[in-house]
């Protein structure tokens, strides 16, 4: 029987179990074997492989985290623990594989197809949403609604207090999370990475409010710094007093929206046919609605955009 393998690699996304469940269950219908890989690369360079059947794909759908867990590898960065996974994976016969993650994921999975010539197919799984290649990444919109809802409950304590927030959202370099969930919410000003973040222009929208409550939405990859360093620096610049509120890994968790476990079904199934017919060194994502296929390596070196539309927003709507 012909035998494909399935992994989640770099920071978990809620989507990725009922990616995996897709996996499974588009394999065992047209009698290919699927093979989880423990660990992400970890478990690939030390071989530490799964049967897959019919009953993991069970009640996993609606879970968060992903059964096959997760890491982040240094020893695969290196030629030689490289060279140790398409060892063991040509060992166990495994023909292919499907890579769920991000940009690191993406970066392992091409050098080893053209290293080792594995066929791979990666699926865009992390909630940063910072894939080129498709409009949305498996786990984006299940964090941004996590975050909205977070952020509303702190807007009571603002408005009842009369105090200005500032919250820190994840999206490593980019600010995707950030600006949807800013104006989702409200906020007063929203600093990401793409655009300049201008503290005096802040602190004057800060200042307008008589008493001051305000919500500020800051993404962790902002060219100032954290939620911490703006809020020390509108105290020092403009005496300024704010709370910090980091959200965190709460954005990585919790059971997936309907449109994250919509598109990590649809890009499981998919993914698995490409595999098959040959596609290799390939994302797959969704675009307008349709399937695309990009290029590993243009997924992380054609920078995603913002859309225009939001930035817009987020200025004239604070
Ligand atoms: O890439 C997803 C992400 O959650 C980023 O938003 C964040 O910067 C990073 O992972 C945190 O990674 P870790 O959980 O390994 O600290």
């Amino acid at each position: 029987m012909r035998k494909i393998g399935v992994f989640t690699s770099g920071g978990d996304a809620p989507g990725m179990n009922a990616h995996v469940r897709a996996v499974i269950r588009t394999c065992l219908s047209i009698g290919v074997e699927p093979i989880g890989i423990m660990n992400g690369y970890e478990g690939m360079m030390y071989g530490d492989f799964v049967h897959l059947t019919a009953k993991d794909s069970a009640n996993i759908i609606s879970r968060g985290g992903t059964i096959l867990k997760t890491a982040r590898s240094k020893r695969f960065m290196t030629e030689e623990g490289r060279a140790q996974a398409a060892k063991n994976l040509k060992d166990a016969m495994i023909e292919g594989v499907i890579a769920c993650g991000g940009d690191g994921t993406f970066h392992g999975a091409h050098y080893l197809y053209h290293e080792h010539h594995i066929p791979i197919v990666g699926t865009p799984g992390t909630i940063d949403n910072d894939l080129y290649g498709t409009d949305y990444t498996i786990g984006y919109d299940t964090a941004i609604n996590t975050a909205a809802e977070a952020i509303d409950r702190i807007r009571d304590t603002a408005e009842s207090h009369g105090r200005v927030f500032i919250i820190e959202v994840m999206g490593r370099h980019a600010g995707f999370i950030a600006m949807d969930v800013g104006v989702a919410c409200g906020a007063k000003a929203i600093a990401v990475p793409e655009t300049h973040t201008d503290l005096a222009d802040l602190a004057g929208r800060i200042k307008e409010h008589s008493n001051r409550r305000t919500i500020i939405v800051v993404g962790e990859g902002d060219e100032l710094g954290g939620a911490g360093d703006v809020s020390r620096m509108l105290k020092e610049g403009y005496d300024i007093d704010s709370h910090v509120t980091i959200l965190g890994h709460i954005q990585r968790g919790g059971s997936p929206t309907v449109r994250d476990r919509v598109l990590a079904t649809r890009l499981g199934s998919v993914a698995v046919n490409a595999l098959l017919a040959g596609k290799t060194d390939v994302m797959v994502g969704e675009s307008n609605h349709h399937v695309s296929y990009t290029p590993l390596n243009e997924t992380w070196e054609k920078r995603k955009q913002l859309p225009p539309y939001l930035v817009e927003l987020s200025t004239l709507l604070a």
